[in-house]
């Protein structure tokens, strides 16, 4: 009887080993193409944060490095974590706790990889066992500020509960405190609740402070101690047009696409014409660029048989396709950014 029941509790355990590793595959799939498509805020935090144990540091790493240029940053990130690590193990020596703050500055134009990298920061603490879960939940003012006395603090709190054991990143944190007087502005008191939290949680949390670079500086001066609580500020600069032209690549290449040979002269050409201000949507304009092109290559490609099409001529984006495809692609622009940027 004994040999049965154990022969039926490992069948359970491996059954539900293997449901559970179907779970964290699906829960990947579906936190990949959500992030794909920039809706992860939108997942329950079930799916977000609590499914996948955490990937082992070499390949959050390996991730980080693929990214194109990002050069002083990829150091900078490195840095800190070597020196978090250095820090626990010298508490694990019963050594003083010199004061080690975890909570970035990210500094940069819209599309210059903040989010992306955040989340693979968000990873790497998670791997090293600096934070549990080793999530991100991006959040913007809208998320943290409430209508009325008191919404406020209990809406700020509730993100911060979402985040613990991984990382909260603030876009666009200047908007919480807009500058001039302000009558009727809760962005204040969101600012105080999470500097609160972020002294009462300072082990399970980590806050990143996200936007353009003119605008952090004014946000980091707005609140006397703010920017002390940092440890580090991270500058991610525009990308330059080979970097660029590199990106679209490397998009194409993760959606089973190639690009012509007569590509790579069109990018170069977009890219060195399309104007650089800062709201200039660098790696992201050059995403929707290349999303806008399959449509322009499934145009081109409907016109003659499609039965016959080969596996070539379907994974093909041409220069043509990137030239009609620019002439649609338009730099966007947040309500919220143009209010702050007329003020
Ligand atoms: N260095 C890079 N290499 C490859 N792809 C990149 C790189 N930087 C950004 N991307 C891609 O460009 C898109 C925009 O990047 P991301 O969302 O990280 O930028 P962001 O700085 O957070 O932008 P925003 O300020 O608009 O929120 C993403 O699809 C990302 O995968
Ligand atoms: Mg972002």
């Amino acid at each position: 009887m004994a040999p049965k029941r154990n022969k039926l509790r490992k069948t359970i355990f491996e059954a539900g080993k293997a449901v559970g590793k179907g779970a964290n595959k699906a829960g990947q799939i579906v936190r990949d193409t959500a992030s794909d498509r920039g809706l992860e805020n939108r997942l329950p935090s079930g799916v977000a944060d609590k499914l996948l144990p955490p990937r082992p540091l070499e390949e959050v790493q390996a991730e980080l490095d693929a990214l194109v240029g990002l050069d002083s940053v990829k150091e900078q990130v490195a840095t800190q974590i070597a020196f978090l690590q250095v820090q626990e193990r010298r508490r694990e020596h019963g050594l003083d706790d010199i004061n080690t703050s975890r909570h970035l500055v990210f500094m940069g134009n819209p599309g210059t990889g903040k989010t992306t990298v955040a989340r693979l920061l968000a990873e790497m603490y998670g791997s090293i066992g600096l934070l549990e879960k080793g999530h991100l939940v991006e959040v913007d003012r809208a998320g943290l500020v409430g209508k009325y006395v008191g919404h406020t603090a209990s809406k700020t709190n509730k993100v911060v509960k979402r985040a613990l054991g991984g990382v909260l990143f603030i876009d666009e944190a200047y908007a919480l405190s807009p500058p001039g007087i302000q009558t009727n502005d809760f962005g204040a008191e969101a600012i105080e609740t999470l500097l609160k939290r972020m002294e009462d949680h300072r082990d399970r949390l980590v806050v990143v402070v996200a936007g353009y670079p003119k605008l952090m500086e004014q946000f980091l001066h707005s609140n006397p101690g703010l920017r002390s609580r940092f440890a580090r500020e991270i500058v991610f600069p525009d990308y330059s047009t080979d970097e660029l032209i590199k990106i679209t690549e490397k998009i194409a290449q993760d959606y089973d696409f190639h690009l012509s040979d007569d590509a790579e002269k069109a990018l170069n050409r977009i890219f060195k014409q399309v104007v650089r201000n800062d709201a200039f949507g660098n790696a992201r304009f050059a995403r929707n660029l290349f999303e806008q092109a399959l449509n322009k290559q499934a145009v081109r490609l409907s016109q003659g048989d499609v039965g016959a099409l080969d596996k070539h001529a379907v994974t093909e984006i041409t220069g043509d396709d990137l030239k009609a495809a620019a002439a649609q692609v338009e730099v966007p622009i947040s309500a919220e950014t143009r209010r702050l940027r007329r003020i």
